[in-house]
């Protein structure tokens, strides 16, 4: 018989709330002869306010136990900005060598969209997830003084670059329209701009069927909003790719429908799932969170692990239940149940 070995991370805010959904969803896709087994982590700020500790090396080793990771999220307006997203969020990221941090936007029928004329949108964004300004790299001087000097350096390596690119190419050729899109600065960015252009250009020659396209990160923001339809696989680094994957969910559905998988293709370390949107601590606890993101991040857990038809019918059930929405309110349990009776049905 098979068995899935989940490591959960509900976090801050609404996380509890929407992983409890995913949870239930995830339970009502698996076969019966599929075992799923759970453990729980208390990461976010009660652990930080209780023990002054974010991601501990005993956590580390037990994580790796794991097949994947499903996550709430991580941040709480209590501890200082960054202090938890540094010292968890991303430090798994970093750690479990994330590096496709994988953000597909579709816009499904009868979903609201602030566009006119309800485009077409259906792309992928492949956000580096392990390089770029988020390592960290920087500093300050004369801190605090009318003279402070602050610099944020972005860490771009052949060896990243290259196989965040080779894995959206990848992805391009294995869709329909097969379009390939890079986006980046390199107008202005000269030397990582360099490198990702070169990168991207050696690469394409050995997916000859796969169109491409470079547009720079303003222009890409105008284009998702007036012309999304173009955009089939985006790649990007982890800066641009953060920031355009909120403009992305905000054209197709809200941040309450988009999900992210953080991939580690070789399958050394468990790779994580989780919404593309924080902890919400203004609606914590009163049931107003939309679960869908997480629902959908299940979907692209249960895809990674192999489990592609399961992965289908929950996204199949998101579409029947977002089509049928109307405008009525529900809480985040109503919309949980009736996916799961969806993806049970
Ligand atoms: C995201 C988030 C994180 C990021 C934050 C919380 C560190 O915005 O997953 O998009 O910047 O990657
Ligand atoms: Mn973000």
């Amino acid at each position: 018989s098979r068995r899935i070995n989940l490591a959960v991370i509900p976090g801050d805010g609404i996380g509890q709330e929407v992983v409890t959904q995913g949870l239930k969803v995830l339970r009502a896709a698996l076969p019966q002869d599929v075992k799923l087994e759970t453990q729980e982590y208390d990461f976010g700020a009660k652990r930080y306010h209780a023990t002054g500790e974010t991601l501990t090396d005993t956590d580390v080793e037990q994580l790796k136990g794991h097949d994947a990771i499903l996550l709430g999220a991580i941040g709480d307006p209590s501890v200082p900005s960054g202090v938890l997203e540094r010292g968890f969020l991303l430090k798994l990221r970093f750690l479990f060598d994330h590096h496709v941090n994988l953000r597909p936007s579709k816009l499904l029928p009868g979903v609201a969209t602030p566009l006119a004329g309800q485009p077409e949108i259906d792309f992928v964004v492949v956000r580096e997830g392990t390089e770029g300004p988020y390592t960290g790299n920087g500093g300050t001087i004369r801190k605090g003084t009318p003279h402070e000097v602050a610099t944020e350096v972005s860490v771009n390596t052949a060896f990243g670059v290259e196989r965040v690119v080779r894995d959206a190419f990848a992805r391009a050729q294995a869709r329909p329209r097969k379009k390939l899109t890079l986006v980046h600065k390199n107008n202005v960015l000269a030397f990582a701009g360099h490198l990702w252009t070169n990168v991207f250009n050696e690469v394409a020659k050995e997916f000859p069927e796969v169109t491409t396209d470079y547009i720079h990160v303003d222009a890409a923001t105008i284009y998702l909003v007036t012309d999304p339809g173009r955009f089939d696989v985006i790649v990007t680094d982890n800066l641009f790719g953060d920031i355009i994957t909120d403009l992305a969910a905000a054209v197709s559905g809200g941040i309450g429908v988009a999900a992210s998988g953080n991939i580690n293709p070789s399958g050394e370390f468990p790779s994580m799932f989780e919404p593309v949107h924080g902890s919400a601590p203004d609606i914590a606890g009163q049931g107003k969170a939309d679960p869908t993101a997480t629902v959908l991040s299940v979907a692209l857990l249960l895809r990674h692990l192999g489990y592609e038809a399961e992965a289908a019918r929950i996204e199949e059930a998101v579409a029947a239940d977002l089509g049928e929405r109307g405008t009525a309110p529900r809480t985040t349990e109503e919309i949980g149940d009736a996916l799961a009776v969806r993806v049970a049905g």
